[in-house]
Order: structure tokens, then sequence, then C-alpha cells
């Protein structure tokens, strides 16, 4: 008798806890349907070259954040000196990006820092810290994701470059949707059960396809390779494949395939596979996984910059964290500021200075991987960030950059 009761009891439990997650679940649903409508009639790409002028916002973020990104602001003032000095280009710096006063407001990114952000075309973001459950901090939205979000960023490009191992790769990650979408809107249906959600709309999924695509026909490389989960997450992961072969058709000389994410993570570190890879399209979460161990295979996240590319806004970042050690040890000055620099270079191409962006990636490799007349160790016994960011500066300068490179590419490729 009490045996049904209580059974009772629990299925009625049950079917309010249903009907709650199905409220929370409804609305979520509403949101994402809104934001398609909002994709439907979202403009074109913004032509910067017809701005009377370019804004860029500098955001330092947090831990190493303000070193590296100061580091790097340099780099890009001096790619920049004329377009500065005329007036074309507008650098500002915008404090409040930080932890605490993200805690403060208890929100990913204050309104009046968004309303700084809105109001420029391109962003340099040093790292910011993400909160996570059990932190001292409230369990609030990342700062990037938001921003990703907020500006609609849908387009994360993370190239990986290694010449003398002949791997030349551009990741064109999916930033705005996938698992990342609702990422902080799972419900917690009852004490034993919790539900995340992967969100993909065919907008979102047809632009950063197109965005992949595009980039193998204009490059040349005209290769892509779709990565998905398609075998298993057959709803959202299969739509992203459909959808790939309907985008497909509009490239005809742009050779695609597809892989399944697991056997490509093995792939990357396959030597005699992984050179033939060129321009990777993929949803958000594999893109993050898979860009951190591709970052390893060029040396490590540290030399890895990001771009964060939507239509009207972009943003440019380095894919690694914010180091609170080095700060709280006193060491933040000596942080490499590496990918934030590469990130500059990715800035530099997408203002369509094609020159100064291959220039200042050539002056890195010289400067990291084979001249290290300075070295970074993350401790007083190397190089502190300024000093590493004259040093890219001198070796853009160096007239003869270009023969340099080529020699240093070519001796490591032999050994
Ligand atoms: C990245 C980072 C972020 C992400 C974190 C900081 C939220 O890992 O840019 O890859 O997961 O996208
Ligand atoms: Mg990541």
């Amino acid at each position: 008798m009490y045996f049904y009761r209580d059974q009772y009891t629990k299925a009625m439990a049950n079917e309010k806890a249903i009907r709650e997650a199905q409220e929370k679940y409804g609305a979520l649903l509403r949101k994402q349907l809104e934001r398609v409508e909002r994709l439907k009639a979202e403009g074109d790409w913004v032509d910067y070259g017809k701005l009377d002028k370019i804004i860029i916002g500098v955001c330092g973020g947090d831990g190493i954040g303000p070193y590296i990104c100061a580091s790097a602001q340099r780099v890009m003032e001096f790619l920049l000196r004329d377009e500065i000095k005329s007036g074309k280009v507008e650098v500002r710096v915008i404090d409040g990006l930080t932890i605490e006063r993200r805690a403060a407001a208890n929100k990913a990114i204050p309104d009046d820092v968004l309303a700084e952000l809105k109001e420029c075309h391109l962003i340099l973001k040093g790292p910011t810290t993400t909160p996570k459950k059990g932190d001292e901090w409230p369990n609030i939205e990342s700062a990037n994701v938001a921003m990703r979000k907020e500006l609609d960023l849908f387009a994360n490009v993370r190239p990986v470059k290694v010449p003398e191992l002949g791997i030349d790769w551009v990741f064109f990650r999916e930033n705005t949707e996938g698992s990342y979408a609702l990422g902080s809107d799972g419900i917690h249906v009852t004490e034993d059960l919790a539900i995340d959600f992967t969100v993909a709309t065919k907008q979102g999924t047809e632009r950063i396809l197109r965005a992949g695509f595009d980039h193998a026909a204009k490059t040349g490389k005209n290769y892509v390779s779709v990565i998905t989960k398609a075998n298993v997450i057959k709803t959202t992961d299969g739509r992203f494949l459909d959808l790939a072969a309907e985008v497909a058709k509009d490239y005809p000389g742009v050779r695609w395939d597809d892989w399944f994410i697991d056997i490509l993570s093995a792939k990357l570190i396959d030597p005699s596979r992984r050179s033939d890879y060129k321009v990777f399209v993929l949803p958000n979460l594999y893109g993050d996984i898979i860009t951190d161990e591709a970052a390893q295979i060029q040396g490590g996240v540290g030399t890895a910059g990001s771009a964060n590319i939507g239509k009207r806004y972009a943003m440019f970042e380095a894919i690694h964290g914010s180091a609170p050690r080095m700060v709280s040890e006193g060491r933040a000055q000596y942080a490499d500021p590496s990918s934030m620099i590469k990130a500059v270079a990715m800035m530099m191409e997408h203002l369509g200075k094609a020159e100064e962006a291959e220039r200042l990636e050539m002056a890195l490799e010289v400067c990291v991987q084979f001249e290290r007349k300075l070295v970074m160790t993350g401790r007083p016994n190397g190089a502190t960030g300024n000093e590493f960011a004259d040093y890219v500066m001198e070796t853009i300068q160096r007239p003869d950059l270009r023969k340099a490179w080529e020699g240093y590419v070519k001796a490591a490729g032999k050994k």
C-alpha cells in the first residue's frame, strides 16, 4: 500500500519536473527561432575600405592579458602607423572587461563595456578568466563566448602552420551555435537528470560552410574537410553534413570530404597524412578541442592566434587563457605575447593588408622558431613581452626578411 503511494508521489513529482523543463525548453526554442529570423535578415559583409574611419578597440582582459595585449598593441600600431596618422584608423583602449568588473555586474560583459565594443569595428582582446563551477567567482558565462554571440562573430578562424613539416591548416570553427549556444542554459530536470542542448540552424551552418569554402577557393587551396560526429550525433551534425553537400555544389572547383572528429584527431598526428589537409570546417565544440591539438603540433597554444569574424565586427585574440599564476608570482611581464601578435597578423589580413600580415608572420617564425636571439621562458631568465615585441618589429623591417625566412624553413625541412 505505502509502496504504491510512494510510487505515485514520485510519478507526480516527475511529471511536475517535466512540465517545468518543458516550459524552459519552450522558452529556449522561442529564442532560437527569433535568432533564426535575425540571421535571415542579416546584412552583407561590411567593406572596411569604404568606411571613413575604422575603430579598433583594445581590451586587455585578465591575468597576463593586459601585459601581452599591450605588447601586441605596439606591433599593431607600428603596422598601422600611416593609417593612424591620417585618421583612417582610431585605436581605443577599453577597460572594464576584467573578471572583477564582470563579477560585480554579474554579467559576462557589463552593459557599458558592450556599448563601447559595439562602437568599434575590430577588437584586439587579451585572454579573460572564465569562471567554472566551484570558483570564487559567480558562475557567469565566458566573456569570449558572450562576445562571440553579442557581436555575432560566427567564424572562428584558426590557422596552424609548420612549414618545415608541410603543415598549412586553417580551421573554420562555427562560433555561435553547437553545444555553446545554450551552454549556460542546460536544464537540471531532477536531481538525477541533467540535460544540455546542441543547436544547428540552417543559416548558421551555411554561413560557416561558405566561409570555409570561400577561403579554399580564394586561396587556391581548393580542398575542404568537413568534420562532424554525424554517425552518432545524427540530428545537428547530420544537418551540418547535409548542408555541406549542398554548399559544396556552389564550389565545383573545391574538392571536399568529411571525417569524424575522433579519427581526425588521430590523423592530425599521422606524419604520412596530415600535410594533405588544408581547410577544415567544423561545429563549435569539435573546433574548440581540435584547435588546441593542432596548436600543440605547431609548438603550443601560446603560438596560435585566433580570429573571430562576423559580417560587421571582428575580434582577434590568443587561444590560451589568462595564466593568473604568472601574475601572482610576479612574472606577468615575462608572459609570451606571440599568440596575441599572431592575432595582430590575422587582423592585418582581415583589413586587406596582406603584405603586412605576411611579413609579421614570417618575422614571428624567424624570432620564435629559428633565429631566437631573444627567448621567452616566462621567467626573469628570459625576455620580457615588450623586449620580444621590439625584436619582432625590428625583424619585420629587415630588408632580407623573406630570404632569411626561406633559408631557415629549407634548412629545417632537411633535418
Ligand atoms: C577558446 C577557449 C574558449 C572556448 C573558452 C575560454 C570559453 O577555449 O577560445 O578556444 O571554449 O571557446
Ligand atoms: Mg579552446
